[in-house]
């Protein structure tokens, strides 16, 4: 038996008035590379903060990596991962230095932590810049860090909220190389979210959120086949409403 990796049922959370997510239902497999994609305010963050135990549900629930995030928080925090969408590294702090932090929240003996360190800076690229101050990276290698960093306690289920914004194609391509690297070496299920639609070709399923519901759930090329579209962004743009105008598009 595969147990789900991620399994939300009525998932929904309120702000006030705010309905940012409605009700949530949606299973992710082991090892699955998972795309949750959804235009600005679609609800993807607050999605990813229920889900890592960030945030209580105002209804329904969810269990990650086996456990239930209402009444297990502590379990789900021990094996997750979470890049947040603003990097949380001090800048201040070498690239080493923030590893080593980490490792120490985490409690990782130094015998454990320090190969562990090694060998995520030579996978990420960074080996040569270890005892430079973040300050000093690229927008790029900043998120590596931020990856390698949310992996060092080896989660079984990583959270990454858009990874790749802000950055130049390049850069982008890179880190989405790595990811992909990341979890054929490590079976490790990714939870990614993103606006940019058409770098979620590579997931093996991609959800569509708006408004706080799923608008599309599948692979990248059932969708576009059920859509008869050629591109993931053009079944994001059939089936997500328009921004500017009530009830406009579609
Ligand atoms: N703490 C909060 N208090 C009040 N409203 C909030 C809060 N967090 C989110 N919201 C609202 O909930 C909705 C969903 O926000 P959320 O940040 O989850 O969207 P998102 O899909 O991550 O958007 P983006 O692509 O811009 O990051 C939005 O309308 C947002 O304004
Ligand atoms: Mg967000």
């Amino acid at each position: 038996m595969t147990a789900a990796a991620i399994a939300a049922s009525g998932l929904g959370k309120d702000f006030g008035a705010v309905r940012a997510l409605d009700r949530l239902d949606l299973e992710v497999r082991e090892a699955e590379f998972f795309g949750f994609l959804g235009p600005n305010g679609a609800g993807k963050t607050t999605t990813v903060h229920l889900l890592a135990t960030l945030l209580a549900p105002s209804r329904g629930g969810a269990r990650v990596a086996g456990y239930d995030v209402a009444r297990d928080g502590l379990a789900v925090r021990r094996r997750i991962g979470l890049v947040f969408q603003e990097t949380t590294l001090d800048r201040d702090l070498t690239v080493e230095e923030n590893l080593r932090f980490a490792a120490r929240l985490w409690d990782l003996p130094r015998r454990v932590a320090e190969p562990r360190i090694d060998r995520l800076l030579s996978q990420f690229g960074l080996d040569g810049r270890r005892r430079e101050p973040v300050r000093a990276l690229s927008g790029g290698l900043r998120r590596a860090l931020d990856i390698a960093r949310g992996i060092l306690h080896e989660p079984r289920v990583l959270f990454l909220d858009e990874p790749t914004a802000g950055l130049d194609p390049r850069a982008r391509r890179s880190l989405w190389q790595l990811i992909r690297a990341l979890r054929e070496s490590t079976g490790l299920t990714v939870f990614l979210t993103t606006h940019y639609v058409e770098e979620a070709e590579p997931c093996d399923r991609v959800a569509i959120l708006d408004g706080g519901r799923l608008a599309a759930l599948g692979a990248p090329a059932d969708l576009k086949g059920e859509a008869g579209v050629g591109s993931l962004e053009e079944v994001f743009l059939a089936r997500t409403g328009h921004p500017f105008a009530d009830g406009g598009a579609a």
